[in-house]
């Protein structure tokens, strides 16, 4: 793709969210944002690899549903929604708070809900819960030429 069809597709994706998708390494490859030491998004193909993400909410149904949130809002920026995500790992602090993780977890979804490993893990930043997904972007990547 010309340089300046790619910036105009990339300013377009901007300015719509005011997150800032970048190129990343590979052609075809896109980063959202790039904090520090990771990518909140990185897109490959028709695949969007979605950073763990999570809450500071003090419960786990809250801090869910703000990762959930938040996860959906990244994908809105791809064009996506969670419904598109085929794999998803949650993260608990404490697996004890697996059974009410579920309804909140399960009730972002309107069609089949992804693939999913959910395990107990030390968190950094002291969450409750952190998940990441990898979804399939119906449009492609945001930029390509065609889907
Ligand atoms: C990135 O990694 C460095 C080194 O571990 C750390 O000090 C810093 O806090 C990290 N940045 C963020 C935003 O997490
Ligand atoms: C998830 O994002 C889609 C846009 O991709 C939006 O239509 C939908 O309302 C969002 N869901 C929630 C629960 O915010
Ligand atoms: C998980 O929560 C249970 C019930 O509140 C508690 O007994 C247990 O110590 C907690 N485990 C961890 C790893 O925090």
């Amino acid at each position: 793709m010309p340089t300046f069809a790619l910036t105009l597709a990339l300013a377009l994706v901007v300015s719509a969210s005011g997150q800032g998708l970048v190129e990343g390494p590979v052609a075809g490859r896109y980063a959202l944002d790039p904090a520090p030491n990771y990518s909140e998004a990185v897109v490959a193909g028709n695949l969007a690899f979605l950073s763990g993400t999570g809450g500071d909410a003090e419960t786990i149904e809250e801090a869910v549903m703000q990762t959930m949130m938040s996860l959906n809002d990244t994908l809105a920026t791809l064009g996506a929604s969670v419904d598109n995500a085929v794999s998803a790992r949650v993260f608990l602090s404490n697996i004890s708070n697996w059974a009410a993780m579920n309804p909140v977890y399960r009730s972002f979804f309107t069609g089949s809900r992804p693939a999913r490993t959910a395990i107990q893990a030390e968190l950094v930043g002291g969450g409750l819960v952190e998940i990441d997904m990898i979804a399939v972007l119906p449009n492609g990547a945001p930029g390509a030429a065609s889907a």
